[in-house]
């Protein structure tokens, strides 16, 4: 019987500009590891935390990936288990990369491989994004579904969660950079006009169901045409330090599209194929370097996968 997991759950990068609170792709790097282990101990208990310079609770209910993983047990009726949770933070907070939703998604992949549940993960979502909701108080989905399930997700109801995988075009990459520059996501959040026009909305649309169509066929012109955030970047782009230089740099070199990932301050890029990914990356870090601005880059992959089983003992 296994006795202790170790679960990686990776970021993931929200709204993928045509798709506000709906759309979502999980990147190979950076994640959060979590360890569950059975114990004597009756209940769940947080043993360790991390790479969070101590930021995080210890408390069960309080914690992303604790309330996620006690959602989970009291679904399924198995609350009194003894378990001690592990959250290795391997990713920056507050970074627009879904770090909350890692933790939380990898927390309910640790329980499930523990118990050896049949449960399918698209089973153990709602318990994930009810952890991820301790983090900023709203209940959606975009970077939990992406982080648990992997590749692009697009989630029809947030309420219902509804959600929907889709397919990822060969060679699709993605090149990321975090400014080390705070942007709240309740600030970001509240910045945004409650007004949407017709003419925005009907842009808008139009971008998103052409840019769900290009995963479909790998046609990259079209997703290259279709990638534009005419609604909620024009509203945020301000939040983050030489936004649209970033962006200009991105699509001169290489990008198919550049915007925010998630509510920021992180910007995205993707790229078809990985070495286009690379030459991108570089021309959006010069602008931070040369602004002497902290940051750190990813280039990766779409990840495929979702929250992984990586270790297990017996
Ligand atoms: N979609 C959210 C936002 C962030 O842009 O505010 C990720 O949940």
């Amino acid at each position: 019987m296994i006795q202790e997991v170790r679960v990686f759950a990776p970021a993931s990068v929200a709204n993928v500009a045509v798709g506000y609170d709906i759309l979502g792709f999980a990147i190979e790097k950076p994640g959060d590891e979590i360890v569950a282990r059975f114990s004597d101990t009756p209940g769940l208990r947080i043993v360790s935390i991390t790479g969070d310079n101590g930021r995080l609770p210890y408390e069960v209910e309080k914690n992303t990936a604790g309330y996620a993983a006690q959602r989970l047990l009291a679904q399924w009726g198995k609350a009194e288990l003894g378990i001690e949770l592990e959250i290795h933070k391997k990713m920056p907070f507050g970074s627009g990369l879904g770090s909350s939703a890692a933790s939380a998604a990898g927390a309910v992949m640790a329980i499930k491989s523990l118990l050896g549940s049949s449960a399918t993960k698209m089973q153990c979502m709602r318990a994930a994004v009810e952890g991820e909701q301790k983090a900023d108080g709203a209940f959606h989905a975009d970077n939990v579904a992406p982080s648990l399930l992997g590749g692009f997700t697009l989630i029809r109801s947030n309420k219902a969660l509804d959600i929907i995988s889709l397919p990822v075009p060969n060679d699709l990459c993605a090149a990321v950079i975090y400014p080390k520059v705070e942007v709240l996501t309740k600030s970001a959040r509240d910045i945004l006009s409650p007004q949407l026009s017709l003419t925005t909305c009907i842009a808008q649309t139009g971008n998103l169901a052409a840019f769900i169509s290009s995963l479909y066929t790998g046609d990259f012109e079209l997703m290259a045409r279709s990638l534009q955030d005419v609604w909620i970047e024009p509203q945020r782009a301000s939040l983050i330090p030489y936004f649209k230089e970033v962006q200009e740099a991105a699509k001169a070199n290489h990008a198919l599209g550049c915007s925010i990932s998630g509510a920021g301050p992180s910007i995205f890029a993707l790229c078809r194929g990985i070495s286009q990914a690379e030459k991108c990356i570089e021309p959006m870090r010069a602008i931070f370097q040369k602004a002497g601005i902290p940051h750190q880059t990813y280039v990766s992959a779409i990840n495929q996968t979702g929250a992984t089983l990586i270790n297990k003992t017996n």
